[in-house]
């Protein structure tokens, strides 16, 4: 595919909430994130993505935004924001906002004047509304976030329909004035000086317009409403628009938050004139639940599995365009718990493995903020002390399908959204240094040992690592390839290693991360290679066999010298 600006980029997600309190007040904010970029520049962040700063009622932290135009006072003021870009752009770090266009908060004026004019309201068709049927609802699709996806509308025998939770009613897009007041809004913000957007939930816009049952596939009597609420036929009219009436106009940024895509759709969403830059691919991360929301049906999974879902989901993109990849975000539970099955064995080296593995698949990386310094999930002893509105209907799902309080909090703290949510790790000091006062949700009590100050005195520390890794992608002579050169699989077969290359023309690097505590062998010619990255000082050894011995969680990243004087 043709270069784009956006391939060479590193980018850093930022929860608001969680990332720095400058005025102490519980609640992370936009001058914290000021005050932190010259931290985000030592790391060698390039971009950075905000979570959703509108203005909201917070139900869902933000994706409920009651006011497109103005900023939630939590967060700042708009001279706050104006300020952050200014001053972004002067250390070259470019900002992206958070797009939340397939719903609204209940609390945005549109939806309060549906409310109080429930006949007569002009907003009537810019929310989806559908009489019941025998006083039920009209259809028996459970929503996202638990409950059906429709909620009666006080007064009349009519529902209104919401994919996540109650508070955020999804926009008919059906509707070519809610597309045309979106189309205005999503501009507004570019012209502000953004780079663009990551749009969120994007393939749930289209819905299937008849609004028919399925069978039931929980004791509540209701069906998962994805099969008709997402990437549904008749999208790609809606996306096409979207581009063209905004994104188009602009040299941006789009990141797609786009499940329930088939690989071979990729091609209209990424493709070369597909519709956004790029798309987050969810498959590998959502390895360890059976789908995406069924978290009570665990699987177990191994190292080839995820192997498998990372090289395919690799060769896949490939084929089709450009891809981003992630370890983690604010809906997934932290990597280092995830990947690393053992908890004797999530330490520098597995920490920093995971880092590399990641961040030189061909894609543009994403580093969720907490992840560089190995961040971690922690247990939570009752559902008092859950915040994440999806771990708390999962909670009270879990107990009607007949698990016990003990079970229901055992899944809903492994993967609870919250884990990834908990205040940054400033230093050792209260609250982490996150803020002065009581944070909004519960610390990670490890911050006393896992924070950044401490690992910025410590040069052989996670962070020093992640800093090492993005130098290698970015400044090194293997820059272009590690950016821009195709992916290829090696060792696929192989149960605890996962092995590529990249290669661009005559250059190649091959990367090899030992997903074990134990030493495993591999037939490799050192003599070949230079090395770019090692998260191990001490030198490797060959075993009686001649073969290399990898040693455990041993990431080694090595650039293949130049072929003419060894052929
Ligand atoms: C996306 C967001 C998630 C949010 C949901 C509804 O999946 O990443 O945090 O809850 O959309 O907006
Ligand atoms: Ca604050």
């Amino acid at each position: 595919m043709e270069k784009q600006w956006w391939q060479k980029e590193v980018i850093y997600q930022i929860y608001p909430k969680s990332f720095y309190d400058s005025n102490n007040d519980g609640v992370g904010d936009i001058k914290g994130i000021t005050e932190k970029l010259d931290y985000l520049k030592s790391l060698g962040i390039t971009m950075v993505w905000i979570c959703p700063i509108y203005q909201s009622p917070m139900a869902d932290n933000g994706y409920d935004i009651s006011d497109y135009y103005q900023l939630n006072p939590e967060f700042g003021k708009m001279k706050d924001l104006e300020e952050l870009i200014a001053q972004a752009k002067e250390k070259r770090v470019k900002i992206v906002l958070d797009l939340v266009i397939n719903h609204t908060s209940d609390e945005h004026p549109w939806f309060q004047d549906l409310l109080e004019n429930p006949q007569t309201s002009k907003y009537r068709n810019y929310y989806i509304l559908k009489d019941g049927i025998d006083g039920e609802p009209p259809t028996n699709w459970r929503s996202v976030f638990g409950g059906s996806v429709w909620e009666p509308l006080n007064g009349t025998k009519e529902y209104y329909f919401h994919s996540f939770g109650v508070k955020q009613p999804d926009l008919n897009w059906e509707n070519k004035n809610v597309r045309e007041e979106l189309y205005k809004m999503v501009n507004y913000w570019l012209e502000k000086g953004i780079a663009g957007f990551r749009v969120d939930a994007i393939t749930f816009i289209k819905k299937d317009q008849s609004y028919d049952n399925l069978p039931a596939d929980g004791v509540d009597g209701l069906v998962k409403c994805t099969k008709k609420t997402r990437n549904q036929r008749g999208i790609e009219v809606f996306l096409h628009e979207l581009k063209k009436e905004t994104f188009a106009k602009y040299d941006c940024v789009t990141i797609g938050e786009a499940p329930g895509v088939p690989y071979e759709q990729y091609g209209d969403y990424i493709g070369a004139n597909g519709y956004f830059s790029m798309i987050f691919d969810f498959r590998y991360a959502d390895l360890d639940v059976a789908s995406g929301s069924e978290w009570f049906k665990r699987v177990d999974w191994d190292v080839l599995d995820l192997k498998k879902l990372i090289f395919t989901s690799q060769q896949q993109i490939q084929k089709a365009g450009w891809g981003a990849t992630f370890l983690e975000n604010h809906d997934q539970n932290r990597s280092l718990s995830k990947y690393i099955k053992e908890e004797k064995n999530r330490n520098f080296y597995s920490a920093t493995m995971l880092g590399a593995m990641f961040f030189y698949l061909r894609g543009t990386p994403f580093i969720y903020q907490g992840q560089e310094i190995g961040m971690t999930n922690f247990t939570r002893k009752s559902i008092e002390e859950f915040d994440d509105i999806s771990s708390v209907d999962q909670y009270y799902r879990s107990i009607k399908e007949g698990f016990n309080e003990e079970e229901a909090l055992h899944f809903i703290n492994l993967r609870s959204r919250d884990n990834s949510r908990t205040p940054m790790h400033w230093n050792d000091q209260a609250y982490g240094g996150f803020s002065e006062v009581e944070p909004w949700l519960g610390m990670n009590e490890n911050y006393k040992v896992i924070n950044v100050k401490s690992q910025e005195q410590d040069s052989n520390s996670i962070l020093h690592f992640y800093k090492k890794i993005i130098k290698v992608r970015q400044t090194s002579e293997a820059r272009n390839c590690l950016i821009y050169g195709d992916f290829e699989p090696v060792l696929e077969d192989h149960p605890t290693i996962i092995a590529y290359k990249r290669i661009l023309n005559h250059q190649e690097v091959v990367c090899y991360f030992n997903f074990s505590s134990k030493s495993q062998p591999v037939e490799l010619n050192n003599h070949l290679y230079d090395v770019l990255l090692n998260n191990y000082k001490e030198k490797n050894t060959f075993n009686s066999n001649q073969q290399y011995e990898l040693k455990p969680y041993q990431a080694l990243v090595l650039q293949k010298k130049e072929a003419s004087c060894y052929e």
